[in-house]
């Protein structure tokens, strides 16, 4: 992986913005394969619609996880441009770190699924956990980039969003 690339390629910043989404629906998104689970667990039939909505949660993190090895791909082919200039030793591991757990997080939530929907391992409390971890993660992130944008003004938030560019 290299660190010379210019700025993040469209497609990075589109496989983003494509990942955050996913995430949010899939955290929104959930009752129905929860139901299907609980019925299986139970030994009852899990409703028609619910089986037909859970495809849906199972689908889309299917989606993420294509999204998230394109990035990967990307990264290791391309490079990222680095950390903004000026910013300290400390914050930019910081943010190299964070980088690196949110991606470990979304492979782990996909893992975690997919081992408790195919029945190989119940894990749907982890997958859970995970999710949970996720979401502070994501905050904090997203909160990291603003403020870099807003307060610091090195143009951290511009590197996701090209419209903010000048
Ligand atoms: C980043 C991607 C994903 C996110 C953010 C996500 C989020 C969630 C959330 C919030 C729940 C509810 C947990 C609960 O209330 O107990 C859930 C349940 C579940 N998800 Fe995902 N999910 C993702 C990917 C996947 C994938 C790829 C699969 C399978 C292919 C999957 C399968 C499941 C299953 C089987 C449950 C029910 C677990 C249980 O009740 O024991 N998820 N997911
Ligand atoms: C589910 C939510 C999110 C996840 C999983 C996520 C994940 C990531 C990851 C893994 C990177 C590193 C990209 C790379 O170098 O390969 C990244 C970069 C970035 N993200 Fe997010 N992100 C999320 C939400 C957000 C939000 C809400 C914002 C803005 C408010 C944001 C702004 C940025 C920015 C500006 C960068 C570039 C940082 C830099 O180059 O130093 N992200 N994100």
């Amino acid at each position: 992986m290299s660190q010379t690339a210019v700025a993040y390629r469209p497609a990075q910043i589109w496989l983003h913005w494509s990942v955050v989404i996913g995430v949010i629906v899939q955290i929104g998104f959930h009752d129905p394969i929860v139901a299907v689970v609980d019925a299986r667990e139970a030994g009852q039939a899990p409703t028609a619609s619910d089986v037909s909505l859970a495809w849906v949660h199972v689908g889309v993190g299917s989606l993420i996880l294509l999204a998230v090895l394109a990035r990967l791909y990307l990264r290791w082919r391309h490079g990222t441009p680095g950390h903004a200039p000026g910013t300290s030793v400390l914050q930019a591991r910081s943010a190299t770190l964070m980088h690196a757990v949110l991606y470990g997080l979304l492979l782990a939530m996909v893992v975690t699924g997919m081992l408790t929907w195919t029945g190989i391992a119940p894990l749907g409390g982890l997958h859970f956990a995970i999710n949970v971890a996720l979401f502070f993660s994501a905050l904090v992130h997203a909160a990291a980039a603003i403020f870099n944008q807003v307060v610091r003004k090195d143009g951290t938030l511009a590197r996701m969003v090209p419209l903010l560019r000048r």
